[in-house]
């Protein structure tokens, strides 16, 4: 990952190998703002070749050009930040924009940003998306691919600097950046490799140093000791062994303690109830949820939020094989209640109710659970935005964590009608309904039988996780890391509360 910088220097003088610089979208037509990183006459200049350069100032649009001795940059990334009001920025477009800047600058060493920086949300917003946007995955290309620039330096004006903790807004920026790539990275790792047990070692490396962080590694034995039919019954089709992975961070003088469950199907071919063969190719994405659950615990960790954090990871391989289950198979789940297991393509729901029973035994403050749960999901919201429902009180803290950070979550209702969809002839449950539609909310519905009294909510990403089309702002291709910010916003609003 990139290092994080800032300086009070002007972008005139700082030498680095590119400078990037806003374009609003005026109605005049496009409008520079060099706000003192370009000596006044070059300024004039290059406003007025803007047109020329096919620059509209439109939303994320990236034009680059020589500086030609300007300015001590090699140089200038001009980068549309759309109609906006520089007292009033939408903080989420101005850090898609940075995104957009920072996914043209592969390959370069170092780079700055002279964007509109008034306030430590909006240095925050820049670097969030600088930072984000540098993300390249090329463990697996052989030749010599282009990665992000090493130095990003974030320019803030003198006297926007007075009074800001800009080291501060940066390291909690460098966290937020480096536990989404985690997230991205995870998905983005092929299945061959990121077995059950991978997943599990690496979430055990990637918490290994930071203070107050405890992983624990269930394996079969002990899953069968804690009665978790659930993630056995999903894992036993694969001759890689499922298991449970449980990331404490417990900090000194918290008061609060937040429980998050995530699913980690490391890859979903339906099992006996097999996929299409075009609905299973981005089925590595399985695991987005436990890998944001990952993520945000180890971020609350480093960035030392007073909050206790337990994240618990339901990790298996659904595959179809002579041990799979099969569909009419009754399991049961931690805490007793069957399952009549009618469709194993449903399996998200029957990983997570064992965890969900784990996670609420311990009497958190609530329980939340992310998962790429349902194609109903995508149906509804399509690929950018992710759904929430469960507990009011809890989905309005999900949706204001959402919004401090710039994801995008919209609230869904679990109606208790759907309840009887779930009635089993054989078993307490069935884990699908009729196919009357609502295929999200029923999921969401299935898992409240196992949260019992703990405040809940539930974060459907099964779109949102994995980014199937082109890259756009700070969201590159493949894994998303959807839901590492909105859960850590929860988790420091907790602290702050
Ligand atoms: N992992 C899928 C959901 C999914 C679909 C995630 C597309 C990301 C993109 C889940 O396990 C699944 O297959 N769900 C089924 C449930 C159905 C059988 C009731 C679905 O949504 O089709
Ligand atoms: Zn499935
Ligand atoms: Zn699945």
């Amino acid at each position: 990952m990139s290092i994080l910088k800032h300086e009070t220097t002007q972008g005139s003088s700082v030498k680095v190998d590119a400078l990037v610089l806003g374009v609003a979208q005026a109605e005049s037509g496009p409008e520079l703002l060099a706000a003192g990183h370009l000596q006044s006459k070059y300024a004039e200049q290059l406003q007025s070749a803007l047109a020329d350069l096919g620059m509209t100032g439109a939303h994320g649009t990236v034009t680059r050009i020589p500086s030609l001795g300007a300015v001590q940059a090699n140089s200038i990334v001009l980068v549309g930040l759309g109609e906006i009001d520089e007292d009033a920025i939408d903080l989420e477009k101005l850090r898609q924009a940075a995104g957009s800047a920072a996914r043209s600058l592969t390959g370069l060493g170092s780079v700055a940003f002279g964007l509109p920086i008034h306030s430590e949300e909006q240095l925050a917003a820049v670097a969030e998306g600088a930072a984000m946007g540098t993300y390249t995955f090329t463990e697996y290309k052989s030749g010599d691919e282009k990665v992000g620039p090493d130095t990003v330096v974030l320019l803030v004006s003198k006297a926007a600097a007075k009074g800001m903790d800009a080291q501060g807004v940066l390291s909690r920026a460098a966290i937020i950046a480096k536990h989404v790539m985690l997230a991205r990275d995870l998905v983005n790792t092929p299945p061959n490799v990121l077995s059950p047990a991978e997943f599990a070692d690496r979430a055990a490396a990637a918490a290994k140093g930071i203070s107050g962080v405890k992983v624990e590694v269930w394996d079969e034995s002990r899953l069968a000791k804690e009665g978790c039919g659930g993630i056995l019954g999903v894992g036993q089709g694969s001759s890689r062994p499922p298991c449970l992975v449980k990331v404490s961070y417990s900090p000194r003088g918290a008061n609060s303690h937040v429980a998050i469950v995530g699913k980690g199907i490391t890859f979903d071919t339906g099992g006996i109830s097999l996929k299409p063969a075009m609905s299973m190719v981005t089925m590595k994405c399985d695991m987005g949820g436990a890998a944001a659950v990952l993520g945000s615990v180890l971020a609350a960790a480093e960035a030392g939020v007073k909050t206790r954090v337990t994240g618990w990871l339901a990790i298996a391989e659904n595959m179809p094989s002579h041990t799979a289950m099969r569909p009419s198979d009754v399991i049961t789940i931690r805490g007793g209640k069957t399952v009549e297991v009618l469709n194993t393509d449903a399996e998200g729901r029957l990983v997570m109710a064992d965890a969900l029973a784990l996670a609420s035994e311990e009497q958190p403050d609530i329980v939340l659970d992310i998962a790429t749960l349902t194609g109903a999901q995508m149906v509804a919201f399509g690929r950018r935005v992710a759904a929430v429902m469960g507990d009011l009180d809890v989905v309005n803290e999900v949706l204001a964590g959402a919004a401090a950070t710039g994801e995008s979550f919209w609230p869904m209702p679990l109606p208790e009608e759907l309840a009887a969809e779930l009635k089993s002839p054989v078993a307490d449950l069935k884990n699908i309904g009729s196919p009357n539609g609502g295929g999200m909310l029923l999921a969401g519905v299935f898992l409240q039988n196992f949260v019992g009294e703990t405040p809940w909510a539930h974060l459907d990403i099964a779109g949102p996780a994995f980014n199937e089309g082109k890259p756009y702002g700070y969201v590159t291709a493949g894994g998303t890391g959807m839901g590492v910010r909105t859960l850590l916003g929860v988790v420091e609003h907790r602290a702050k509360a």
